[in-house]
């Protein structure tokens, strides 16, 4: 089989790369090793940035999105009892964030892939990368037990962190800078009403939580735990005893209790590679970069990097110029390393870390009330959680 991008991965990433070619009429066929309901099922994400909602709009998988979608105008950070809002909208013209959830966004994207006559390949085994510093790349696997080889211009490793592609440069080629966090999240999903119409991250000494929700009869609930948290030690009833003791105000607010109907714990880890491109093989998304998700990017910056990717395609295919494409992993990097500095700073500021003292919470306290009641402060936070522009 022949193409002109061989995308690995039908995350957001794979998915929206192969859109944005086909509205700029560049040929794609994504593979992707799990099938299309566990992918559509797959319990991630949950916020979008400005720049990702005008995007699904602009180019035509908005229409759901724009229907189900709750755009939040605001954001609230709960400590010492108390919650404190911060008006995005206000104070960024008008930016906001909207909840709708990965796997959704993942829903609309397959659909209008296969709708335009796309290619998908689902279940594909023993996928390897080859020829990557050559002009005809080539990527081998097997799908239903028979070998099949597909030919393309470009690669591109959009298979998220424990991705064949990014091992598959030489050794020396990439550099990756790393750190992780000594503590993760529990999270759940219930069929409780969420009582509140906006995110409220809390700080509290037992340790961070996060209120979140997908629907008006969903809430996203999040706790700060150990790494190698086992969840048979967190029965439903400790899990809301543990949320409410973190999360009520004095005011008497708190979440709802519901039936828990999905429980799993994440870890934390900040994780860049540079640069993001071997030859021909261009890597985007969770294969490139990690954020810790107190920040909520990680979706967001994996279309960010595919919609420069497809730019710098569309470039090379109209004008035969590969500057662009020389330019992706400096000009991804940028406003990674940015996004990377954000999310690090809200999980510091949020968490408390095992071999912190009285003197870390006085400091982690002080800065919150500051970002909360500073107009600089509360700017700076609005903008980076609403999206910083792409360019
Ligand atoms: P992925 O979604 O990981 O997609 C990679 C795809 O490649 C997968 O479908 C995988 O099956 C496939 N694949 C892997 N290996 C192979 C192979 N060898 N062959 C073929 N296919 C392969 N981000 C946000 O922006 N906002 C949030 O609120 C947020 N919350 C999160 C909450 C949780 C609990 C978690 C776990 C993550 C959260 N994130 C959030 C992060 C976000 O989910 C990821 O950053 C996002 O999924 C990255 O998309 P991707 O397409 O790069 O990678
Ligand atoms: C979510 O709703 O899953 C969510 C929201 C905000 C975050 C992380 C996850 O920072």
């Amino acid at each position: 089989m022949r193409t002109q991008v061989g995308i690995v991965g039908a995350g957001p990433a794979g998915l929206m790369l192969s859109h944005l070619l086909h509205l700029a009429g560049i040929e794609s066929v994504i593979l992707e090793c799990r099938s299309r309901q566990y992918i559509e099922e797959r319990v991630r994400a949950g916020v979008l940035e400005q720049g990702t909602v005008d995007l699904m709009i602009e180019t035509g998988v908005g229409e759901r999105l724009r229907r189900e979608g709750l755009r939040h105008e605001g954001v609230w950070f709960s400590f010492g009892g108390r919650r404190h809002r911060i008006n995005m909208a206000e104070l960024t013209g008008g930016r906001a964030i909207t909840v709708y959830a990965q796997q959704e966004v993942v829903k609309d994207l397959v659909q209008a892939r296969l709708t335009a006559g796309g290619h998908i390949v689902f279940e594909v085994d023993d996928l390897t990368v080859h020829d990557l510093d050559s002009k005809l790349p080539k990527i081998r696997y097997r799908k239903d037990g028979v070998a099949e080889e597909l030919v393309c211009d470009f690669i591109a490793g959009c298979d998220g962190f424990h991705g064949v592609c990014r091992p598959s440069t030489p050794e020396g080629v990439i550099t990756a800078y790393e750190r992780v966090y000594p503590f993760a999240w529990l999270g759940i999903l219930a069929e409780a009403a969420p009582t509140s119409e906006e995110l409220v991250y809390t700080y509290h000494s037992r340790g961070f939580a996060l209120f979140s929700m997908r629907s008006p009869q969903v809430t996203r609930l999040y706790l700060q735990c150990t790494p190698n948290e086992d969840l048979k030690q967190w029965p439903d009833d400790r899990v809301w005893e543990e949320l409410c003791a973190r999360m009520r105000t004095e005011d008497g607010w708190a979440p709802a209790l519901g039936p828990v109907i999905q429980k799993g714990v994440t870890g934390m880890r900040s994780f860049v590679i540079e640069p993001m491109q071997f030859g021909r093989l261009f890597l985007a998304g969770d294969a490139a970069h990690i954020v810790p998700p107190t920040g909520a990017k990680g979706l967001n910056l994996a279309v960010s990097d595919v919609r420069i990717l497809s730019q710098a395609l569309e470039a090379f295919y109209k004008s035969g110029s590969g500057d662009l494409l020389d330019e992706y992993s400096a000009k991804c990097l940028r406003r990674i390393w940015k996004v990377q500095r954000f999310s690090w700073w809200m999980t510091s500021m949020l968490h408390v870390f095992p071999d912190g003292d009285g003197f870390d919470q006085r400091r982690q306290l002080a800065e919150l009330d500051y970002v909360t009641s500073s107009r600089a402060a509360m700017t700076a936070l609005a903008e980076n959680y609403a999206g910083l522009p792409i360019d």
